[in-house]
């Protein structure tokens, strides 16, 4: 594999599924595979998960991370073609990413949307410049419209916890103060397609996805309904698509609390903030598999970068 920057880089999940729970009984059996290679991890935002388990990942291989924080200590980044660059930016993207090219044999980068432009977010400027002008392969720590290395974490998840063939999973819409990012809920959406289950995702009205990436997967608007014999309750905010970027519902009886989710196991990214996306009660409740969920972050990782090595 070269680059690893959407859920359409899994040519089989099911097969990858099975790769990572065998990396996960035995992370270490790979360790001569990185010798001698460096991984640079670059963070345009923040980060806890990402940033500790691909570092995590990357060990576990044998490999050597280094980490920067672009946003706060690089040189201001340009990423327009023909600039006259007398503005802010001081330095071009073709320059930067051919330079970490030098240093780094992979590339990982994490960079949010702008969500107040629309048509930059969807052309994922920052991680396709880096595609483009970078000579190494490129991995995504969360871009402007996709977040694979959490999606193909929250699949393996899925398939540990799952207790019959087709599990019923929802990804639910929370209320949230913040404009989010679409990123979760779109690679969610695009590996639960991937994977032999029974998905539908619920929303307010007024809050549906880029139809690009929902394409024919089931939305019910009733919370209720949609709830109805879950095994699995995935739940996210984002921010308004169509208004785009805009918190247009902060109603809080979308929050998710123990009654609604019944048996079914729940099931978030993180960070999450208690008491507005979830009660206490299911996050302190052995319904919730949020850290188990998060401890395959490593595994994921790992996996995705086992394979571009075996590629270099
Ligand atoms: N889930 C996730 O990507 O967490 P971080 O933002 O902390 O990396």
């Amino acid at each position: 594999m070269k680059h690893y920057t959407s859920i359409k880089d899994i040519d089989d999940i099911t097969i990858w599924i099975q790769e990572a729970k065998a990396l996960k009984r035995n992370p270490l059996n790979y360790k001569e595979l990185g010798k001698n290679k460096t991984l640079g991890l670059l963070f345009f935002n923040s980060s806890l998960r990402t940033r500790l388990s691909t570092q995590k990942a990357a060990l576990n291989l044998g490999m050597d991370p280094i980490v920067m924080n672009v946003s706060g200590d690089a040189w201001g980044i340009e990423f327009g073609d023909g600039t006259i660059m007398n503005g802010n930016t001081a330095e071009h993207i073709k320059e930067a990413a051919a330079v970490v090219s030098q240093y780094c044999d992979i590339i990982a980068v994490r960079a949010f949307p702008t969500l107040t432009d629309k048509e930059k977010d969807e052309s994922e400027q920052v991680l396709n410049a880096f595609v483009k002008y970078a000579s190494v392969p490129i991995v995504n720590m969360e871009s402007a419209t996709g977040h694979p290395l959490q999606a193909l974490t929250d699949a393996i998840t899925i398939s540990e916890f799952k207790q019959k063939d087709k599990p019923k999973v929802v990804l639910s819409w929370a209320p949230h103060i913040k404009a989010l990012p679409h990123a979760v809920a779109n690679s969610f959406i695009q590996a639960m397609q991937k994977m032999d289950v029974e998905f539908v995702v619920t929303h307010p009205e007024g809050y549906d996805l880029s139809p690009d990436i929902m394409s024919n997967t089931k939305v019910n608007y009733n919370q209720t309904e949609a709830l109805k014999d879950a095994d699995f309750v995935y739940v996210k905010n984002w921010s308004n698509y169509k208004d785009y970027g805009k918190v247009t519902n902060t109603d809080p009886n979308w929050m998710i609390t123990k009654e609604k989710i019944g048996d079914a196991k729940f099931m978030h990214c993180l960070p999450v903030r208690r008491n507005l996306i979830v009660e206490d009660a299911v996050l302190d409740s052995d319904s919730s598999i949020v850290i188990q969920q998060a401890n395959n972050r490593t595994y994921a990782a790992q996996l995705v970068l086992k394979k571009i090595l075996e590629d270099l």
